[in-house]
């Protein structure tokens, strides 16, 4: 299996937890390590709208929690619609937003490497290949504060 359709299984089942009962729309994300292990994360929303977490951010705080921030080499990420049942739906590609561009980007800097973002529905097979630096280009991050 493909390092992108492997990454959107593994986002499309961390979506599952996704605990999204104000907007209904469920977000998966699987960050791929040097090592091959994969560290998943889905939105967590709160009652404080504001408040709210997205996917992205939270599979990359793990990862940072792990100590292993300059080891991320790929992100898949995939949303949609919760049905009545809770399940997402849609083959529409959604895209990281952009806090958690810049989020990514963090990781992006610190391990050298421009991060491939893997974008994807909740179903169908369509899946968007990008670049970090595509969808963030010229970014600010930890080499402007002189950490590398
Ligand atoms: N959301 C994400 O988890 N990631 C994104 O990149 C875009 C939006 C979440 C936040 C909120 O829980 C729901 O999707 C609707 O905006």
């Amino acid at each position: 299996m493909s390092e992108a359709r492997d990454l959107i299984d593994r986002a499309r089942a961390a979506a599952r937890h996704a605990h999204a009962p104000y907007s209904r729309f469920a977000v998966g994300a699987a960050v791929l390590l040097a090592d091959g292990s994969v560290v998943t994360g889905a939105n967590v929303e709160n009652a404080s709208y504001g408040l709210s977490l997205c996917a992205e951010t939270v599979a990359i705080a793990t990862v940072s929690a792990q100590g292993r921030l300059r080891d991320v080499v790929a992100i898949g990420v995939i949303g949609g619609m919760m049905d009545a049942a809770g399940r997402a739906t849609g083959s529409d590609p959604v895209r990281p937003c952009g806090r958690c561009r810049q989020v990514i980007n963090e990781a992006a800097q610190l391990s050298g490497r421009d991060v491939a973002v893997y974008c994807a529905g909740a179903e169908g097979d369509t899946i968007a290949n990008y670049r970090l630096s595509q969808l963030l280009p010229d970014a600010f991050g930890p080499a402007d504060l002189g950490i590398a």
